[in-house]
């Protein structure tokens, strides 16, 4: 069977060098660094929404050296609309950590990159095989379909042990790299959650479920998703917005967003309200409906709290992590 499995490993590699995604921004010049950006943006969004968000951040920061002066606002500002924002604050985190603890270079071993903020066994798995050639498992959404429907159990799901069994018996010594890339390339492009192309697939002859895969209808509960409601209070003057510092652990935690009402009662009636904006945010795994009351201020004014808030000029928004919502709508204002 392990024979079978490094047979499996080399006909992805094969594939990988013919037909794989080689000019993605992460796979040429490479460094452990940039791997490690583009796994960490990788891990929760699709390769073509990750690719303007990595080009831009490796502009702003092409090494480690350039990043280890940045502030958090400034790496959550390059951020700003890619979402599952706590990914931007585990790198301000740990180029923290590689600065002071590494002598600011990359650390090399798997465990000392297993102990970084944000950095699961897969991902040190994948930096461990990418940037440094040493293969080690990986095991993302598109390997455990492609692991599932290889080794087919039939209805018995497979546990998570398991996968990482079979993902340590796929890895290829010869060539870690194109392995890697390759059964990610393969699961993103022929290995699709729904009809996938099997007869391109160079696993086709192996595989338990090939040109079998029968799609279930979508099971209609699980999609329901989890709804959030906010009502926030945006004032502006006619040059600058006030945002405050989101300091809770929730899904905008560390960006900057409008104030909620209880903290701004007290201001309110100096001010014109002109508009209700009532907006609904699509995440991955929940909705989010905001009602936005938007006032205009003659003028900047002091606010009586201990959050960090900031009257933010237009012209300066760019440089804060603000969430694409509401930077969309104080764009329109
Ligand atoms: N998903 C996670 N890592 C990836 C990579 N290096 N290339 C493409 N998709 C990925």
């Amino acid at each position: 069977m392990n024979k079978q499995f490094q047979n499996i490993s080399q006909q992805i590699v094969d594939w990988y060098k013919k037909y794989g995604r080689h000019e993605l921004p992460w796979r040429r010049n490479i460094t452990p660094y940039k791997i490690w950006i583009s796994e960490i943006m990788l891990q929760q969004t699709q390769v073509k929404t990750v690719i303007p968000y990595f080009k831009n951040f490796l502009k702003k920061y092409p090494t480690l050296r350039k990043i280890s002066q940045a502030s958090e606002d400034e790496i959550m500002a390059q951020w700003s609309g890619l979402g599952f924002y706590r990914r931007a604050r585990n790198i301000f985190l740990t180029k923290e950590i590689i600065k002071n603890d590494f002598n600011n270079i990359f650390p090399k071993t798997y465990n000392e990159i297993l102990s970084l903020p944000g950095i699961g066994k897969s991902t040190a798995g994948a930096i461990m095989s990418l940037a440094y050639l040493t293969p080690r498992p990986i095991l993302d959404g598109n390997v455990k379909r492609v692991i599932t429907r290889l080794v087919n159990k039939g209805i018995k799901p497979i546990k998570e042990k398991e996968f990482w069994q079979i993902s340590e018996k796929l890895l290829n010594t010869k060539d870690c790299f194109s392995f890697t890339q390759g059964i990610m390339d393969l699961g993103a492009t022929i290995c699709t959650p729904t009809n996938p192309t099997c007869n391109q697939c160079p696993l086709k002859l192996n595989c338990q479920s090939a040109f079998k895969v029968k799609i279930k209808p979508k099971n209609k509960k699980r999609s329901i998703k989890r709804l959030i409601e906010m009502n926030l209070q945006l004032i502006h003057t006619e040059k600058s917005f006030l945002l405050v510092k989101n300091e809770e652990d929730s899904i905008w935690s560390r960006l900057w967003i409008p104030f909620n009402r209880a903290t701004m009662d007290s201001y309110l009636n100096r001010l014109t309200h002109y508009k209700n904006e009532q907006i609904s945010h699509q995440l991955t795994h929940r909705v989010l409906d905001l009602s936005i009351n938007i006032y205009k201020s003659e003028k900047e004014f002091k606010i009586q709290t201990n959050k960090k808030y900031k009257w933010i000029k237009k012209d300066k928004i760019k440089e804060y992590g603000i969430p694409k919502p509401i930077n969309k709508l104080m764009n329109e204002l």
